[in-house]
C-alpha cells in the first residue's frame, strides 16, 4: 500500500524562494497516493507559477476565486485531513499566529476544523528566522497545536550558510504522516512532552578489523532517526547518538556521531543523567575484533582467523545505571520464537517498553522504508501493528511512551 493512499491533503504555498520546490512536494504526495489541492499566495507566485502547480492538482490563488462560491475555503478546509504549508514564509507565520486570513493559504488554514492538523514548514533566511517576532509566532502556533517542521541548516538563497532551508521532501512527507496518525498536538499532549529530555540511539556500529576494514550490520538507522523526529515534533528536547548512516541529521536536535559500540556507550553514559527517556534503537555490534590491526592486513594464502570478543552491551549498561523515574525503551530483533524471546529480553534488559521486530514477519527490521512492529507494554500487554512506514511506527512508539509518562505522572 502507498504511504498516503487516499489521504486528502491541502498544500499551502507562500512567499519564500523555496516555493519553487512546491511542485515537487505536490508531486511526491500524489506519488504516495494522496489526493492534493493547492492554495498559493500572490507572493509565492513570484517564485513558482500557477501553471506549474496546477499541472498536478487544483489550485486556488485568490481569496475570492472566480467560479467558486464565497465559502470555498470552508469546503476545502473540511475536505482536508491535514494541511501542509510548505514553504511557510515569515509573513504567513505572523498572520497565522495573529489569526489574519487575507491570502488563500491563510484563509484555508484559519478555517480548518479544530481536529484537523496543520503542518508548517517555515523556510526563510536565518536573519528572518531568528527575529524575535518570528520566534514568537512559532511559539504561539505550537501552543495552538500546529506541527512545526524545523528549517534545515545549509546553503541559503542569500549565499550564506545557516538555518532556514526547506527540509527534504521526505521529511515533509514523514511529518504529514505523523500528523495524520497523531492529530492536533493538543495542550494536554504538549504538557507531557514539553521540556522532556529524550536520548535516542540509532544506526549500526563499526568495529575495526584494521585501518581500512570493519565489522558492521545492515541497519540504515532510519527507525531511530524518525523516532527522534517524532518526539522532537511533540516538544521534547532530543539528543541523537548515531553510528555511521547515510541519513541527514534531523534539524532541531543535538547530534552526536560515534563509530564503535565502545564509543556509543561512552557517549550515552555522558547523557544518561540528563535524560528522562532513553530509546535504544541502535543495532549495536554483539562482537568486536580482539586485536584491531593498526595498518592494513596483507593478503596471504590460507585461512585467516579473526578473533572476536563480546562487545559492550550499551542497553544493559544503561539499565544498570538508570536513575529513578527514568524510562527505558529497548528494541529486539528476533528470527524465531519471537514472543517468548522478546518478553525475556524485556525482563533481562530491564526496559519499560520493548519494540519487537521479527525477520519472519517480512517488512520488519533492517533497511527498507516500512517496518512491522509489536510493542511489549509496561503493563504486560502486547500490541501488534500492521506494516507501515517507519515514521508511522515511530508515532505508535511515541504514543506508547506518552501513555506511560502520563500514567506514571512523571512530569519533567
Ligand atoms: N543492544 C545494545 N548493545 C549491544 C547489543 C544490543 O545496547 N551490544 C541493545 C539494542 O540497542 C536493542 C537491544 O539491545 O535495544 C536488543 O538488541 P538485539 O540485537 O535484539 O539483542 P541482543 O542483546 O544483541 O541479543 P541477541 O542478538 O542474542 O538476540
Amino acid at each position: 500500500m502507498k504511504r498516503l493512499q487516499g489521504r486528502r491533503v491541502v498544500v499551502g504555498v507562500t512567499g519564500s524562494i523555496a516555493a519553487y520546490k512546491a511542485p515537487f512536494v505536490v508531486r511526491e504526495l500524489q506519488r504516495q497516493g494522496a489526493e492534493v489541492r493547492v492554495v498559493v499566495s500572490s507572493s509565492a507566485l513570484q517564485f513558482v507559477t500557477e501553471a506549474a502547480l496546477g499541472a498536478f492538482a487544483p489550485v486556488v490563488s485568490q481569496v475570492f476565486p472566480s467560479g467558486l462560491s464565497g465559502s470555498w475555503h470552508i469546503e476545502w478546509a473540511r475536505w482536508a485531513e491535514v494541511m501542509l504549508i510548505a514553504p511557510c514564509s515569515a509573513t504567513t507565520l505572523g498572520k497565522l499566529a495573529a489569526g489574519i486570513a487575507d491570502t488563500a493559504p491563510t484563509l484555508v488554514a484559519s478555517s480548518l476544523p479544530r481536529t484537523t492538523p496543520l503542518v508548517l514548514a517555515p523556510a526563510m533566511d536565518s536573519e528572518l528566522w531568528e527575529q524575535p517576532a518570528v520566534q514568537r509566532a512559532v511559539a504561539r502556533l505550537r501552543e495552538d497545536g500546529a506541527w512545526i517542521i524545523p528549517p534545515a541548516v545549509g546553503e541559503l538563497a542569500s549565499g550564506t550558510v545557516g538555518i532556514g532551508r526547506l527540509p527534504e521532501v521526505e521529511t515533509l512527507l514523514g511529518t504529514v504522516e505523523g500528523a495524520l496518525v497523531t492529530g492536533v498536538l493538543t495542550p494536554s499532549r504538549r504538557r507531557i512532552w514539553e521540556g522532556r529530555r529524550v536520548l535516542v540511539t540509532a544506526g549500526p556500529t563499526r568495529e575495526p578489523i584494521d585501518a581500512v576494514r570493519y565489522l558492521t550490520n545492515a541497519s540504515s538507522g532510519r527507525m531511530g532517526y524518525v523516532i527522534a523526529e517524532a518526539v522532537r515534533d511533540r516538544g521534547a528536547s532530543v539528543v541523537l547518538v548515531s553510528g555511521p548512516t547515510n541519513l541527514s541529521v534531523p534539524a532541531g536536535i543535538e547530534f552526536q556521531s560515534v563509530e564503535t559500540a565502545e564509543q556509543m556507550l561512552a557517549t550515552v553514559v555522558q547523557w544518561q543523567e540528563w535524560a528522562d527517556v532513553i530509546i535504544a534503537a541502535a543495532a549495536v555490534a554483539d562482537y568486536t575484533p580482539v586485536e584491531p590491526q593498526a595498518g592494513k592486513i596483507k593478503r596471504s594464502e590460507g585461512e585467516f582467523l579473526l578473533r572476536l570478543r563480546p562487545a559492550v552491551d550499551v542497553l544493559a549498561n544503561l539499565s544498570a545505571r538508570r536513575r529513578a523515574g527514568q524510562m527505558l525503551v529497548g528494541f529486539a530483533l528476533e528470527v524465531e520464537a519471537e514472543w517468548v524471546a522478546a518478553e525475556q529480553k524485556r525482563q533481562s534488559k530491564g526496559v519499560d517498553l520493548l519494540v519487537l521486530n521479527c525477520l519472519r514477519w517480512g517488512r520488519s527490521g533492517f533497511g527498507g522504508e516500512e517496518n512491522t512492529i509489536a510493542l511489549f507494554l509496561p503493563d504486560g500487554r502486547i500490541r501488534m501493528f500492521p506494516p507501515r512506514s517507519k515514521r508511522v511506527c515511530a508515532e505508535w512508539i511515541a504514543n506508547a511512551i506518552e501513555e506511560f509518562l502520563q500514567s506514571t505522572q512523571l512530569l519533567p
